[in-house]
């Protein structure tokens, strides 16, 4: 590839101040000392979070992201609601807002809601200056960049009618996960540029050179580049429908997941990662990308591809379905009168997300039985969690500071978020203050079995018998 300078880029805008933008930015401010980067809101309450001077109060938490920020933040990093002002001064916009699941109209339940991708071009095309680079890097169906083409070119809202503005428009979708975010920033496996415009594909490539391995650096067309995306977020999640499937199969028949896991996974062609049984996928995207996928399939007419992703989905929800009933199922068939304490609320350990997490459907259907439910979680907020269950007012919820406190007088405990201090609680303890029989269900193969056993819990893992 042809690499040009970087010095045409001074100034990055990046919309959207979120779990991906707010990292990401911060990743690269810490990079590339000589670009100043802004990213900006619509939500102030969230631009004031960035801002605050408790680094621990930062709306996103992410091992490593507390440490970035202190180093940039007021230096090359802003955070900011001037939403107009960043993107006029801008070279490179990137757009990293929300693009949930529709919920009405065509296409609801299953295609991107792209409105907030509609309306951040429209102010682009409003008040960007000259010539402009707009980098997708929120996850989007493909062809996206067309619809974005579309609005910048024939936008009649341009404040400045004498001059002529230009814009590129290029993919670069964000692969980083929760929780190991800034590591995966740092060290990502790839970066996936798509374009056809060669000149700002490598302005592009040269701030991630800055500390990505230029072999690392995949660039390719547009329509691949955002299909990638979804495509890479349905083979992960196929993976964990498959081996949750598999987990049912070893309860009914003697194997262990934990032992076919290793068998399978130590051959290299499958490889060992990203094979954790568990209460399902959670998350903002597994979901959401696949039924995107989906959506895409039915549009174009390939029905049967469109079913066979779809199922993707419809075993992680039935892995949740099955995990409640069989825990309804061990507590003599009826949760009246019972207190669950339900250990973790985040979707996975070591964020304070909540989206999509298991917690929350699995909690629903014993509210539904009549249970009563304390949680804890260690990042979680007790309003976060209580918002989850809005439409269950007359039930018995509360949550709790400690794992010992939320499990006086419990029935059960189930461990549904795989955070690394659940293995290390005081589970001795935890059995004196239960009510007797004593169950843990452990939801994410995390607990010494034995140990617990040996305490005289009644104990349940997934995937064994
Ligand atoms: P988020 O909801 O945390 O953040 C999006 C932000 O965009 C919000 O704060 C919202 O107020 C802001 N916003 C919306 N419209 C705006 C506008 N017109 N002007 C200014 N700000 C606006 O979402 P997220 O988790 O950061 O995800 C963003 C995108 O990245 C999505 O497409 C998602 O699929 C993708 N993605 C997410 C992850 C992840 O782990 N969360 C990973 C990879 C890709
Ligand atoms: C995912 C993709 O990994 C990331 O590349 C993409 O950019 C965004 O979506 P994320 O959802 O943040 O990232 O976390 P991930 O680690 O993928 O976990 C998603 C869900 O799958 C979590 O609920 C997690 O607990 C679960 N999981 C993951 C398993 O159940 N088993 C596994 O082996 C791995």
């Amino acid at each position: 590839m042809n690499i040009t300078k970087t010095s045409n880029i001074k100034n990055i805008c990046c919309i959207g101040a979120g779990y991906v933008g707010g990292p990401t930015m911060a990743v690269i401010a810490a990079n590339c000392p000589d670009l100043i980067i802004n990213v900006v809101d619509i939500n102030i309450d969230r631009i004031n979070s960035w801002n605050i001077d408790d680094l621990s109060k930062l709306p996103v938490f992410e091992p490593g992201l507390k440490d970035i920020v202190e180093k940039c933040r007021g230096k090359n990093l802003f955070f900011s609601s001037n939403v107009e002002e960043n993107i006029a001064n801008a070279d490179i916009i990137f757009i990293s807002v929300n693009t949930p699941t529709k919920t009405k109209g065509i296409g609801a339940g299953y295609a991107s809601d792209l409105k907030w991708i509609e309306s951040s071009t429209r102010t682009i095309a409003k008040f960007a200056r000259n010539h402009t680079i707009v980098v997708e890097k929120s996850t989007l169906p493909v062809k996206t960049a067309e619809t974005i083409k579309n609005i910048l070119l024939s936008s009649d809202e341009s404040l400045d009618k004498n001059v002529k503005k230009t814009f590129s428009i290029l993919s670069n979708p964000e692969f980083l996960a929760e929780g190991s975010a800034i590591n995966d920033l740092q060290n990502p496996d790839r970066v996936l540029i798509g374009g056809d415009d060669n000149y700002a594909i490598n302005l592009l490539v040269n701030i991630y050179e800055k500390w990505v391995d230029t072999k690392k650096i995949i660039t390719t067309n547009l329509w691949s580049s955002e299909l990638s995306k979804l495509v890479a977020n349905a083979f992960l999640a196929q993976r964990i429908s498959s081996v949750n499937s598999i987990s049912a199969l070893c309860e009914s028949t003697g194997a262990n997941i934990q032992e076919v896991k290793e068998a399978i996974g130590s051959d290299t062609r499958i490889g060992n990662k990203f094979l954790n049984a568990g209460p399902g996928f959670g998350g903002s995207c597994f979901k959401k990308d696949i039924l995107n996928l989906v959506y895409l399939c039915r549009y174009y007419g390939l029905n049967e591809v469109a079913a066979y992703w779809e199922q993707i989905v419809q075993i992680n929800l039935w892995q949740q379905k099955r995990i409640s009933a069989l825990v309804i199922k061990n507590l003599f068939g009826t949760l009246s009168n019972k207190k669950l304490v339900i250990l973790g609320f985040s979707f996975k350990a070591n964020t304070n997300d909540t989206r999509e997490s298991p917690s929350i459907n699995i909690s629903k259907e014993f509210l539904k039985e009549g249970a009563e439910l304390n949680f804890y979680d260690p990042k979680v907020e007790k309003k976060q969690i209580l918002r989850e269950f809005d439409d269950f007012k007359d039930s018995k919820i509360s949550v709790s500071k400690s794992a010992l406190g939320a499990a006086e007088g419990a029935d059960a405990v189930l461990v549904m978020t795989d955070w690394e201090d659940f293995k290390y609680l005081d589970w001795i303890s935890i059995y004196k203050v239960m009510r007797k029989p004593a169950w843990v269900f452990d939801t994410r193969i995390c607990l010494n079995r034995e140990e617990i056993s040996n305490i005289g819990f009644n104990i349940w893992t997934l995937g064994r018998i």
